[in-house]
């Protein structure tokens, strides 16, 4: 499985701002955004299929190369904190679908519970797949997410998930079980404490931005 940090002054800059416990929830929401936003620019850099053709300049004719509308990008936020990754997105990808997945995590066990499932009956093998999600943690939720997404008939060879902060135990479960996977994530962090909690991480990523 590729996990890719991308070596960016932006990247750090803005891993700074979301880690900072002092930035106010419209600061935060704001980091992740451009978090998002980037991430979401090298996930999909050898992804998007394109199409050639030839439009006309006010100056004559040009080759021109366009992302395909025929294949919009699968984008799935996993709720709530997912929402927050694509707040910049819209006008990047010039065709997307989303579909909702809403998960939440129990405080005592750390097992992810499904509440919201947009997703599709069916998926194509074909079909582009990109997962929005700040937190990997102990990997319970985005291994629920794959499972779904996987058993719909999505490739996970052509599934990319954008995280901000990746922790070693999700990524090990994540990687075993989908090796042709690729991570994009802002940093790997060392650890997961035993409240669940990516440590140093940025704290809870959904309270942080919806209060
Ligand atoms: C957080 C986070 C991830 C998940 C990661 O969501 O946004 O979805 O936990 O933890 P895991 O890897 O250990 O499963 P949370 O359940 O707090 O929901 P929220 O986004 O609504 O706050």
């Amino acid at each position: 499985m590729l996990v890719y940090v991308p070596p960016h002054p932006l990247v750090k800059h803005w891993l700074a701002v979301a880690r900072n416990a002092a930035t106010p929830t419209p600061i935060f929401r704001s980091a992740l955004a451009e978090l998002g936003r980037i991430l979401i620019y090298e996930a999909v850099r050898e992804f998007l299929p394109t199409v050639d053709g030839v439009i006309d300049t006010p100056m004559g004719p040009a080759d021109v190369t366009c992302v395909d509308p025929m294949r919009p990008v699968k984008v799935i936020p996993i709720l709530r904190a997912g929402l927050v990754l694509l707040e910049q997105s819209a006008t990047l990808l010039p065709a997307s679908e989303t579909y909702h997945l809403g998960y939440v995590r129990d405080d005592e066990t750390l097992k992810a519970t499904s509440y919201l499932n947009k997703l599709p009956a069916q998926f194509q093998p074909d079909d582009l797949v990109l997962i929005a999600d700040p937190m990997l943690a102990t990997g319970g939720t985005m291994m629920q997410a794959l499972q779904e997404i996987v058993s719909r008939g999505a490739d996970p060879a052509n599934i990319r998930v954008v995280a901000v902060v990746a922790a070693p135990p999700a990524l090990k479960l994540m990687a075993d079980a989908y090796p042709g996977l690729k991570v994009y994530t802002a940093i790997i962090d060392a650890e997961v404490n035993d409240k669940g909690y990516i440590i140093p991480g940025l704290g809870d990523a959904g309270d942080r931005a919806f209060g």
